[in-house]
Formats: C-alpha cells, structure tokens, sequence
C-alpha cells in the first residue's frame, strides 16, 4: 500500500540525520511545491509536485505545508491530580519550587491503574492532535519500588521512550535518610523498573540531589542497561549539565542557568548523535514566570538544541509542541526554521534516534498537515489549532 501525499506547499524535511553537521540552521530543510510518498511505513520519495510516481491513493495538500511530527523527548504523563492553584499563586507572585512534586506523588500513589491509564491517554491524544508522532514519558511520581513500576510500565504502553525517575525528589519519609533513598532508587527501585524502560533521568538541582548523588544515580542505571539524561540548572546555576556531559547523557534538559563553562562542555560533548543535546523547555519558563534559556548562546556556541514541552501537573502543563515553537521564535530569538528544527531533528538527538524528526527517504514515515503554507505559520499563528492531519508510521492517525 503506497500513498502519495502531493501539492504540498512547504515539504519541510530537515537534513538527514547522517549529513547533518549540526543542528543549528543547517538542520532545517524544505523544498516547495513538493510531493512524498509513504510506502509500508516509511517515506519512499520526496521531489517535485510535477516529478511524483504513481501510488494506490492520494492526498492533494492544497499547497499546505507538512512537516516531520514534533518529537517531544521530555514529559511526565503518569500523574494523578493536578495544581492549578499552585500555578495561579505563582502567577500572584509566589515562586516555582520543587517541593510541589511531592503532592503530585500523593495523589498519584492513591489512584487506580485505570485513572492513570486514562489521564495518560487523554494527554498522549492531545499531543497527537498537535503533531507530536513521538513522546518521551517519565515514571517519578511514585517513588515506591510498586509505584515507579507501575509508572514505567503504563509509560510503556503508549511510548518505547520510557524514562526512570525515581530520583525526583526524596519521597516524604525518606527526608532524614538521603542516603537511604538513593539505595533504594540504586538498588530494587531500578531493578523492578529497567526492564520496561530505556532511559535514567535525575532531578539534579538544589531542593533536589546534587552531583555526587546524581551521577550516582546515573551510573547504577548505566550498569542496568539505561541511557542517561539530566533534569539540568532549571531553577539556578549547578552542576546538572556538567553531570550530563560527564556521564554521557544524551540530553540536558532545561539549561536555563548556565555558566560559559557549561556551555563550553555541551559544544565540546561529542558529534550529533553522540553528545549531549541541549533540550530547551519554554513552556516551564512561561508557566512559572522564570526567564527564558539562553537559546542564542547554545546555537552560536555549536550546541545541538531541542525544543519539547516537560508537559507535567506542576511546572508547565502543556502539552503543545507548537506552543513551544512560538514561544522559542517570540521569547528566545530562535529563527522560525531552527524552532522547528529543534521541535522535530532535535528532539530526535536528544532521544539517540535517526528514525524520526526528519522526512528523507527511509525515515519513519511520522508526519502532519497544517492549515498553512510553511512551517512559520507554528510561530505566526499562536494558539490556533493549525494541524489538520497526521500521520505516524505512514497510518493516518488524526
Ligand atoms: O521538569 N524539574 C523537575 N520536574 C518537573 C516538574 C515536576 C513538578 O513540578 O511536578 C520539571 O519541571
Ligand atoms: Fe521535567
């Protein structure tokens, strides 16, 4: 079964990721008045609108633009409850604080399966309808050897990017005892989880762990098989992205604080595809009022940049790449072709795949339709539901 996706106004396909030097503005690519087609899956050719073979249906775009589906590499989809007067006290002025997770943790422990099953659905759904063809989903939520299996493995059941984060926060009850936690993540917690995940994350910020433990954390999920990435320098200057670079990690995850040191050792962590990307979060600095990474300073330095939503009850409750993508262009000066660069390529990186994020011959065929001729309608129409139609895997899905 083939299908042939034509009359397409921007066919934005990124570079493919093994000719890619970078991901600054090279890592954007379109051509225009453009066609595609899926076959069993995956893309089968792109080229010229006039150039296109035949195939067993097609689509007419009416010079539309598509896009690779964004590839969200960091949320936290498994939770109960929600905040929203915390975010409304935040907006009359109290600060963010970390402490917040622990009553997610509450209300997450005291609910059935089949209440975490559904909110994690509806929320997978909703980014679905918003581009998004892959997710990143972490457990750290339950931080009880029962309760972060169960996250991993309800992650599992709409994700293979699954991410252990039994380092979060230290769980009531474990406040006198440090160390003891951090046995227990170290030790049975990670053991009941690794099987059913792919990544180790670490909440590495102060209120949180600090570097010995998170790098602690990182090299037990190593010997058990995970890959590590980082919960960096969210809420202040700290060790987290020298933590990242030093075990390897494929991504450092907010960097809203950062000294030219940590800059330095992000450009200086190895070739895309092997270094540690920088994921850039907006959607926090928005919800809790922070001011914005420093988006220029990473690009201009060589860093590989990713763009996703952190889409969790406390920080940012969002579950919209193209809201990340305005907010990347409007507050943090990137260009509308390194935005969506970011969002999709980028966020490939930051997840150690060449699959997805890009729309070359052989690629997962994941991708969306939007009410708009190019890619910068994300950025010039805020807040308005642009995607029209997509496709993961080649099935139309929304
Ligand atoms: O990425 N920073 C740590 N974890 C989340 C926030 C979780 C919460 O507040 O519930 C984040 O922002
Ligand atoms: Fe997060």
């Amino acid at each position: 079964m083939s299908t042939l996706i034509t009359n397409v106004g921007e066919l934005v396909t990124n570079a493919p990721p093994d000719r890619d030097p970078g991901l600054g503005p090279g890592g954007f690519a379109a051509l225009t008045g453009a066609a595609l087609v899926i076959e069993d899956g995956r893309v089968a050719w792109t080229g010229p609108a006039a150039q296109a073979p035949a195939a067993d249906e097609a689509v007419d775009c009416g010079g539309c633009a598509v896009l690779p589906g964004f590839v969200d590499s960091h949320a936290h989809l498994v939770f109960a409850g929600e905040r929203s007067a915390e975010f409304a006290a935040r907006m009359a002025g109290t600060p963010y604080q970390a402490g917040g997770i622990r009553g997610t943790v509450a209300a997450t422990r005291a609910a059935p399966d089949g209440v975490l099953r559904e909110n994690l659905a509806r929320l997978a759904r909703e980014m679905l309808a918003q581009g998004t063809t892959t997710l990143e989903c972490k457990s750290g939520y339950g931080l009880t050897v029962p309760d972060e299996a169960r996250a991993v493995a309800l992650a599992a059941e709409v994700t293979p990017e699954v991410t252990f984060l039994g380092a979060h926060v230290v769980p009531p009850g474990y406040e006198g005892d440090r160390a003891g936690y951090l046995d227990l993540v170290c030790g049975p917690m990670l053991s009941a989880c690794a099987p059913q995940a792919r990544w180790v994350d670490v909440f590495c910020e102060r209120g949180a762990f600090d570097a010995d433990e998170a790098a602690a954390v990182l090299a037990a999920g190593r010997a058990a098989g995970l890959l590590p990435r980082v919960h960096a320098n969210q809420l202040g200057p700290g060790p987290g992205v020298q933590v990242a670079v030093a075990a390897g990690a494929a991504a450092a995850d907010h960097c809203t604080y950062l000294s030219d040191a940590d800059v330095d050792a992000l450009a200086s962590s190895g070739a895309p595809g092997s270094g540690t990307v920088a994921t850039l979060l907006p959607g926090v600095e928005f919800s809790t009022r922070q001011p914005y990474p420093d988006a220029r300073r990473l690009l201009a330095a060589g860093v590989t940049v990713a763009l996703a939503t952190d889409c969790n009850p406390g920080s940012c409750f969002t579950s919209s790449m193209p809201l990340c993508v305005a907010l990347a262009v409007r507050e943090m000066r990137m260009t509308t072709q390194e935005a969506v660069a970011a969002a999709t390529a980028g966020g490939a990186r930051a997840l150690r795949r060449t699959d997805v994020g890009h729309l070359g011959v052989g690629a997962r065929a994941d991708l969306m339709l939007l009410d708009g001729p190019s890619h910068t309608y994300l950025a010039y129409r805020p807040g308005v539901p642009l995607v029209r139609a997509v496709w993961r895997a080649g099935q139309r899905e929304f």
